[in-house]
């Protein structure tokens, strides 16, 4: 951390000199009026290459066109994005972090992909009390027991989606089903979650596939769903992975007769490169491409145009994290070193998404519907609302509301 000559850090002298009134006029380095002047530095950690470099950058595309939007300033202060490319590698997240926070001193931290990356990322988030958006990492803890006042997601939880597909396939009259993902903490939780309201609707799991992370080798694991003959797969992979898994799927001969079905990340961010292969695959997500909100139509045309790309669900994440932050920057004029003030007006924010309404629990992890949709024609189609208004269930947060 950068330190000053009192051994206390800058950062945390500025709280103490904005929560000093005018005593803070005597600290040289306190400088609110000038501090204010210049634009507000988000520091965004997320994957440009590597098997989520998709995701990162869909998520970046659509902060930086809201920000396009409104002229380049979120309440009356420029906003300068600082990005650093994680690489969805955890051991390089504390570095990177602290590069951000602590080199080039972000007053917002905006990250990651990868359950890892933000578990790491968020250790600093906390320690250094800097105002933190993860647009995608699911990692459930993150929103339970590890959860903070500065710490918000728009995301979803792991678990959250897992308990989402596990009660919407059991409704759909799956019994036996053999679970296929990732082996890292969102496998695990996306998995975890699964069982628990699959097993509830009367579902078994007949096996559980372990790929490690970033493996895209599917083989023997294709080999293995074939001899068991299970009434469906449920599968959690993203990205560059989940491209290869459906088209694999489709090309080992197995969706006629075991249909594949996901968390929606299998068929989101990948509809050009699973056109034909992933025709009847059936997710379920908080985004389907379809939803009929004018939020969503308007989202999806003005994304078109400036990315020559369709809108997906982490497009619509990055989108959603600047509504969030514009909130918290709008209660406290743009003057982010109120900090509390930001993070009080950013915990009690809703507004309309792309994906539906959109509000936060009270450990700071979006409630929203979750749909069940089914890929067709290059698109996620939304079929129908599986769950409304959707909470996270944990417990373990001690953030008051
Ligand atoms: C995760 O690591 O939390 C994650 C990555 C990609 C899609 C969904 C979740």
């Amino acid at each position: 951390m950068t330190k000053v000559q009192s051994g206390l850090s800058r950062r945390r002298l500025l709280e103490l000199a904005a929560g000093a009134g005018a005593a803070s006029i005597a600290l040289p380095f306190a400088r609110p009026a000038l501090a204010q002047a210049g634009p507000i530095k988000v520091g965004v950690m997320l994957p440009y290459t590597g098997t989520y470099a998709q995701l990162g950058e869909a998520i970046t595309n659509a902060m930086e066109l809201y920000v396009k939007q409104k002229g380049g300033t979120l309440a009356s202060r420029a906003i300068q994005f600082v990005k650093v490319d994680d690489e969805s590698e955890p051991p390089k997240a504390p570095a990177l972090a602290s590069k951000l926070v602590q080199g080039e001193k972000v007053d917002i931290l905006i990250g990651s992909v990868h359950s890892g990356v933000a578990l790491a990322m968020s250790k600093i988030a906390r320690e250094e009390n800097v105002t933190t958006i993860i647009p995608n990492a699911g990692a459930t803890q993150l929103t339970r027991s590890l959860c903070a006042k500065n710490i918000f997601r728009t995301s979803f939880t792991n678990t959250q989606v897992g308990l989402a597909t596990g009660r919407t396939m059991a409704e759909a009259g799956l019994k036996k089903v053999v679970t296929c993902a990732w082996k890292y903490a969102a496998g695990d939780e996306f998995v975890a979650g699964f069982a628990e309201t699959f097993a509830l609707g009367g579902g078994q799991i007949v096996k559980s596939i372990d790929v490690p992370f970033p493996n895209v080798e599917f083989q023997s694991a294709l080999a293995e769903i074939a001899s068991i003959k299970p009434d469906a797969v449920y599968v959690f992979f993203a990205g560059g992975g989940a491209a290869k898994f459906v088209k694999d799927y489709a090309a080992a001969n197995l969706k006629a007769n075991i249909p594949l079905w996901g968390s929606g990340f299998l068929t989101d961010g990948v509809e050009q490169a699973i056109v034909g292969a992933g025709d009847g695959v059936k997710t379920v997500l908080h985004y389907a491409d379809d939803i009929d909100n004018p939020e969503n139509k308007a989202f999806r045309a003005a994304y078109l145009a400036a990315t020559k790309k369709a809108a997906d669900v982490y497009a619509v994440q990055g989108w959603d994290t600047m509504q969030l932050l514009e909130v918290g920057l709008q209660a406290v004029g743009g003057d982010v070193s109120k900090r509390d003030a930001l993070n009080a007006a950013m915990s009690k924010a809703t507004f309309a998404s792309p994906r539906g309404p959109f509000k936060l629990s009270a450990s700071n992890n979006p409630i929203q519907n979750f749909y069940l949709r089914e890929y067709k024609n290059g698109a996620n189609a939304l079929i129908k609302t599986a769950v409304t208004a959707y909470a996270d269930p944990g417990t373990g947060c001690r953030l008051s509301s």
